[in-house]
């Protein structure tokens, strides 16, 4: 209603230009504090990992554990060879999204920052954390060609659902998206960055990942913390909803179906056994556990949106 009601539209427009006031010394404070944090860790992927290091055979892209099939009967029933080159595309699948990802947040985050204050630390760590997202596409780019692993892309339905979205979303909407995104890798990247026989390339670029990313999803908490403390019930039940389906895009697409055929598998079976997969199931709340709390701490978990959750079992 309120997102109608042309009012609610010119009162949610004056909010917007008087977010400075509302941002304060506290809030900034968060930022500098990212921002001395990237000034003593960050890493150039170009010079961090060795490129040209041969790729072990029997290595896999992730930990089996982390594969969709893993814990079915398929996976029971597919070779070595299989499991390695399904990991392999997977993985690859997952950082083609990232990519994906990282370019609608660094828009997103540009549109953000249009004319504000260049002398704030906020505006600063936006910056530096466009500059990672940039750093990060490239590096998950040469990580994909160096498997041989061709582009994944969504679908062209959710290709143009992303094209609005990063055209239109901002605030708590933008944030929400961006912190989903980064949450969800951020637990799996744990995992493969440790992984035993995981291939170097995917350890490597986890580690980098990882670090630079518990920067962005403290400064997507900050943000979306701040928007939230002078937003009204129907603002907040707007915005649940939409970072509820937009975390849905995010999750459903993370794993393109053409990675089964790569590993010359049964496509429908292979999806039929995916979707039924309690394992997976169970990964997938686990590494939701975080974000879902922080959703709930900050009036963003209504019951449309843990509806939304549950169908793609991060709750
Ligand atoms: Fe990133
Ligand atoms: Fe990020």
């Amino acid at each position: 209603m309120a997102l109608t009601d042309p009012r609610a539209r010119r009162r949610d427009h004056r909010q917007d230009d008087h977010r400075s006031d509302r941002h304060t010394t506290a809030d900034d404070d968060v930022s500098k504090r990212l921002l001395e944090s990237a000034a003593t860790l960050s890493f150039d992927p170009s010079t961090e990992i060795d490129w040209d290091a041969p790729l072990p055979e029997g290595h896999y892209g992730l930990n089996p554990e982390w594969s969709t099939l893993y814990g079915t009967r398929l996976w029971d029933e597919m070779t070595e060879r299989q499991r390695v080159t399904l990991t392999r595309h997977e993985v690859c699948s997952i950082m083609n999204t990232g990519i994906w990802f990282e370019m609608i947040l660094q828009q997103m985050v540009l549109r953000d920052q249009y004319l504000k204050n260049p002398a704030s630390a906020e505006f600063q760590f936006a910056l530096t954390e466009i500059a990672d997202e940039c750093r990060h596409s490239i590096m998950f780019a040469r990580a994909c060609e160096k498997m041989g692993v061709p582009a994944y892309r969504p679908n062209k339905l959710i290709a143009q659902a992303g094209r609005v979205f990063k055209a239109l979303a901002k605030g708590e909407l933008a944030f929400g998206g961006i912190l989903v995104a980064e949450e969800v890798l951020d637990v799996m990247q744990r995992d493969w960055m440790r992984g035993e026989n995981v291939l170097e390339i995917v350890r490597g670029t986890s580690r980098i990942h990882v670090v630079e990313e518990s920067r962005h999803m403290k400064f997507a908490r900050q943000e979306i913390r701040e928007r939230m403390r002078h937003a009204s019930p129907a603002r907040r039940r707007a915005s649940a909803t939409g970072i509820a389906v937009g975390a849905y895009v995010i999750v459903t697409s993370m794993v393109h179906p053409g990675v089964y055929r790569a590993a010359g598998l049964d496509v429908q079976r292979a999806l039929a056994e995916v979707r039924a997969n309690e394992h997976r199931k169970a990964m997938m709340r686990t590494s939701s556990r975080h974000l879902m709390a922080f959703l709930a701490e900050t009036g963003l978990l209504t019951g449309r949106s843990a509806a939304v959750y549950r169908r793609v079992h991060m709750l």
